[in-house]
Formats: structure tokens, sequence, C-alpha cells
């Protein structure tokens, strides 16, 4: 796991856009996605830099369960909307999770085959949940390698209130989620963190032992794992960053 640290936020996200420009531009690419607030300056970056997406596949990490695609509320609407609508990526190269699929466990199934066809994960850009998620993979006292469906913590769900009009009772309360194996299994992954609420979390993952109770902090164990965060989430790391 390599960190880097650098000023702030903007500083971040220029610093991925220039990895996900370089893998755009080296061939064809199979793309882990994100949702959540991290993302979205790094997702303008991308839309700006005018890059070709005609050779890229995406399969993001994660989908509410029950709402549908074109449910406002949905990560697949949160992708259309900053990143899917604004690029030439071909519809059909883009890998979702439905969360309105009437078995969500089949549908589960179906995604992991899809991207297993697909090769796995070239590249895959995550953030880091503010309790050490990732995807929607939450601490406990286990870890599931299979995609899967899982119960969101309140507070998972709070951050996420966001795009339910600020009230965190309206996020659904499960979600559909890549689970451990494609995760791990990513030739690439490069993590975003921003933000003294992420502190605890970047420390706990970069510098604690392995534990379900950080499931980022599995990430050691990836080849080539990169971890760009700003000073106020590397804020609780040891001296020597
Ligand atoms: C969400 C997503 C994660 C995301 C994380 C951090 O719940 N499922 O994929 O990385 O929480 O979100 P944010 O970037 O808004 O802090």
């Amino acid at each position: 796991m390599t960190v880097e640290v650098l000023d702030d936020y903007e500083a971040v996200t220029a610093r991925v856009e220039g990895e996900v420009a370089r893998a755009i531009a080296a061939g064809p690419l199979t793309l882990g996605l994100p949702t959540g607030r991290t993302p979205i300056g790094l997702y303008d970056r991308l839309v700006r830099a005018g890059l070709d997406w005609s050779r890229v596949r995406t399969f993001n990490l994660d989908e509410f369960a029950s709402l549908g695609p074109r449910d406002p509320g949905s990560f697949r609407a949160f992708m259309d909307r900053h990143l899917f609508g604004r690029v030439n990526l071909p519809s059909g190269a883009i890998g979702f999770l439905r969360g309105d699929a009437a078995d969500a466990e089949v549908e589960c199934a179906r995604y992991d085959a899809a991207l297993d066809k697909a090769g796995g994960l070239d590249l895959l850009l995550l953030g880091l949940g503010g309790n050490g998620h990732v995807g929607f993979n939450e601490p406990g006292p286990t870890l599931t390698a299979a995609s899967h469906v899982v119960t969101l913590h309140d507070d998972t769900r709070r951050a996420n209130a966001d795009g339910f009009g600020g009230d965190w009772r309206q996020v659904p309360a499960r979600a559909l989620t890549l689970g451990m194996r494609q995760i791990l299994s990513a030739r690439r992954v490069v993590l975003m963190a921003t933000g003294p609420a992420k502190a605890e979390a970047v420390a706990a993952m970069v510098e604690g032992p392995l534990t379900t109770a950080c499931p980022a902090s599995w990430l050691q164990v990836v080849g080539r794992c990169l971890v760009v965060v700003d000073r106020a989430a590397a804020s609780r790391l040891g001296p020597r960053r």
C-alpha cells in the first residue's frame, strides 16, 4: 500500500484524475467506480478532461436495495448525473447492480459472473466509509467474498442522506454490494479519502491490523494499492507520513 498525503481535496482529485486518464489512454480498461461525495470532484475533472471512454467498461461498487435505476436516490442515477451522462461511455459498457431485482441474491451472482467474464477489474477507484467500509462491505464479525445483500449501519445511512432530501430514515436499510473477492483481486486500486471525518478510518486502514472491524484494512494485501489523502484525513497516521 502506497500512501500519498496531499494538501487538500483539489489536489487529491487532480492526482487521481491523472491516474485514471493514463489508464484510459493505455487501452481497453475495466474500471470499478464508487459513489459518494468524495468522487464528485474527480468525475467533474474527468468530464472536463474530454477523455475518450469508448474502450472503457465500468462496474459500480454498490446499489441500494429496492431502488430502480431511474429512482433519483439510486447510485445509478447519481452516476448518470455525475459521469455517465457527460462522457462517451457506451451504455452497454456500464455494469451495475439492479437494486430492484426480483431476487437480490440472484442479481449479486449475476453481477459477479459478469465481472468475471469481463476479466475482473483492471483499476478500482474507491472512497472510504467513515467506519472503514469499502463499497458497502460494512464492519462486523465477518466479511463476505461474493457480492451480496447487506444491512446498512445507521451511520452509513446518515452518511448517505444527501440523496434522500437529507432524511437518513428515507435511505434504504439494505443494499447490494460487490464483495471482498472482486475488490481485493482488482489489478490496481486507487482509494481517495479527504476530511477529518475519515482520519480514524484512514489510520486503521493503513496502519492497523487486518480486521473485519475495518474492511478497508484488507486492502493492505492488494499488490498495487495507492491511497491518496488530504492532510486532514492523514492526521491520525503515524509521524513518518
Ligand atoms: C458510501 C459508498 C462508498 C463510499 C463511502 C464514502 O456509503 N457506498 O462506496 O466510498 O460511502 O462516501 P463519501 O465519499 O460520501 O464520504
